[in-house]
């Protein structure tokens, strides 16, 4: 795997010490030295899972016995085995004693399967290793309840800040009911996203572009205004990604103005308008959202369950999306290319004093073929644990 990011977390794996979340140590047990180096492989088998899962988190799970992986999943889509049941039938008697690394809090509830705590704890395994608990009211420290009571050991907050970094688009679409936003572009040196023609193939080299295709494929949804339609007619699958799948295209086009021939309007797109002739896309299979702003145009695709989306220009609807603080998290290419005239990446000022710019928080800043990518979050990620510790320790309080 390439240390390049993945929206949101899917490679972004950094070899973070255990980090205990700061809480009340009530029935937690310490982190062991390898504890780290096992939730690192927990996290890279969810991250198989990104842009497939949704509704549902991503979610790893490694069972060790002995120093060796006995068995490991991952959650492939909603509706599928869960990671610790995958494990758990890979593992079979050899979970007997063994210690299960878990990207998220195991469930304690029937959904669509049965509670994974339960499974933990009908194998006989001994320890569990959790990275972020679960934000889902319906589990909010429950699974951890579970686990204890049945006389496990419970450990959590190993590589948390991955962790919770990977499942941003399940926290995004639990906490605010829209998805996590990345804005991605791609400028020369001097700041153009286009020439003054209107042309930007290619800004990027080769290797950057390569990499966007990853990241479309482990995201939901890939969006444009109808500017970009118009000028690139972009087709915005992915391409060269071995196993790789389409991310739903969206098309922000308040009147409609996206020709029916476009690349993108194929089955299973997404219009987003003001306009109510919208009966020919309909009939192509394209599902059309009216919304009156852009905030409940992220709402209205939250609710049809995507959770990520890699917003990829123009100038004009990203600068709309920031100014609506819409944008939570930037990835941005930098091409040693100069064009002395064209247009900027965002269309509408922010500000127009330099204190009041917005920073990027955790700037990470590498190398793509020429390219530079700088990398950075405008948003907190939706954490929510506080309330699922708090119901946690009532709950293991009660049952003390
Ligand atoms: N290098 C890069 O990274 C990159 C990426 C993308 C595009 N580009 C270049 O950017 C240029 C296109 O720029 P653009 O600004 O016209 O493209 P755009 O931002 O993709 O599209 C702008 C259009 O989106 C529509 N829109 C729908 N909802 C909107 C909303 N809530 N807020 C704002 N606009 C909304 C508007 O048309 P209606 O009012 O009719 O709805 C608006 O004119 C092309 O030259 C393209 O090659 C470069």
């Amino acid at each position: 795997m390439s240390g390049h990011p993945e929206p949101p977390g899917g490679e972004l794996l950094c070899m973070q010490q255990a980090q205990p979340a700061q809480r009340s140590t009530e029935h937690r047990t310490s982190p062991e030295p390898s504890d780290a180096s096992w939730m690192q492989l927990a996290l890279q088998l969810a991250a198989h899972g990104l842009g497939r899962t949704t509704p549902n988190p991503p979610v790893g799970c490694v069972l060790v016995r002995n120093g060796v992986a006995v068995g490991q999943g991952f959650h492939a889509r909603a509706g599928a085995p869960h990671a610790e049941v995958l494990a758990l039938r890979e593992a079979g008697l050899a979970a007997r004693g063994a210690t299960a690394y878990v990207t998220l809090e195991p469930c304690s509830h029937f959904g669509r399967t049965p509670p994974c705590a339960d499974a933990l704890i009908a194998a006989g395994v001994r320890r569990v290793v959790i990275a972020a608990l679960d934000p889902n009211p319906a589990v909010a420290g429950a699974g951890l309840t579970s686990l204890h009571k049945a006389g496990l050991e419970v450990c959590w907050g190993v590589l948390e800040r991955d962790a919770v970094r990977q499942q941003a688009g399940f926290r995004s679409l639990m906490g605010r009911g829209r998805p996590w936003v990345v804005y991605k572009g791609a400028m020369t040196l001097d700041g153009k996203v286009a020439a003054t023609s209107g042309a930007s193939r290619w800004v990027s080299s080769g290797a950057a572009r390569a990499l966007v295709h990853r990241w479309r494929n482990r995201i939901d949804a890939v969006a444009v205004g109808s500017g970009t339609v118009l000028a690139d007619d972009p087709h915005l699958g992915t391409r060269g990604v071995a196993g790789g799948r389409d991310a739903r295209p969206v098309v922000f086009d308040r009147c409609a103005r996206t020709p029916l021939s476009a690349r993108v309007m194929r089955p299973g797109s997404i219009l987003v308008t003001s306009t109510a002739s919208t009966a020919a896309f309909e009939r192509r299979g394209v599902t059309v959202v009216r919304a009156a702003d852009e905030t409940k145009a992220l709402e209205a695709l939250g609710q049809l369950g995507l959770s990520t989306v890699l917003l990829e220009g123009g100038p004009t609807l990203a600068g709309a999306f920031l100014n609506a603080d819409l944008i939570d998290e930037v990835r941005m290419f930098i091409a040693p290319k100069l064009l002395g005239a064209g247009l900027s990446p965002l269309a509408a000022p922010l500000t127009t004093s330099m204190t009041e710019a917005r920073p990027l928080q955790n700037v990470q800043v590498e190398s793509v073929g020429q390219d530079t990518l700088m990398c950075g979050y405008l948003a907190e990620i939706p954490r929510l644990e506080t309330d699922a510790f708090d119901a946690y320790s009532a709950k293991a309080r009660s049952c003390a």
